[in-house]
């Protein structure tokens, strides 16, 4: 990797977006989510923000954004036995903790869900339910949904896509 890739948005955010690890330009800009991913996140969040305004929630002017690995992995790929993903966990719930007003995480992808849930299923099994987890002292509310390169690659899957934004609504009602 070319340098660590942190996070972006504003930490005093209620809402924090977590993904799975670099890629290629977050590598080269150190920020997370600026890739095609982030550019589909982007409209998501738009999409988020507009619903919240809709239902009367509050929603983030600029909701914190980071991934489960810090680095860009080799060749984008993780490690079968996992030990990336068991090294960089505990900077996740720590950087997690840091969050002072945090209500709702949106777990982006079977890696966020399965590290955050502390589960071994499917992202379609655990998309689709809301969870109350500990962040530290805080009672927090994941919100697992499909990986948007996911989403991106089943373009005209139209029952896949209103899933997706059911969860996105889901997560907004976290809010309030
Ligand atoms: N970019 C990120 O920062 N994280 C992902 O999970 C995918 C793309």
């Amino acid at each position: 990797r070319t340098q660590t890739v942190f996070a972006k948005g504003d930490p005093l955010s209620t809402l924090c977006f977590v993904g799975e690890a670099p890629g290629e330009e977050e590598d080269a800009q150190g920020l997370p989510f600026v890739g095609d991913s982030g550019r589909f996140l982007d409209r998501q969040i738009a999409a988020m923000r507009e619903y919240a305004a809709r239902i009367g929630v509050e929603f983030p002017a600029s909701p914190y954004v980071c991934n489960v690995l810090k680095c860009r992995p080799p060749g984008n790929k993780l490690l079968k036995d996992g030990s990336d993903i068991a090294a960089c966990s505990p900077h996740l719930w720590a950087q997690l903790r840091s969050l002072p007003n945090l209500r709702v995480i949106v777990a982006v992808g079977r890696v966020a869900a399965q590290t955050l849930l502390s589960s071994e299923e499917t992202i379609s099994k655990l998309r689709g339910s809301i969870s109350p987890i500990a962040v530290g002292q805080l009672a927090v509310l994941c919100v697992p949904v499909y990986h948007p390169a996911y989403l991106l690659r089943r373009r005209n899957d139209k029952a896949l896509h209103a899933e997706a934004w059911a969860d996105l609504k889901r997560a907004v009602e976290g809010l309030r």
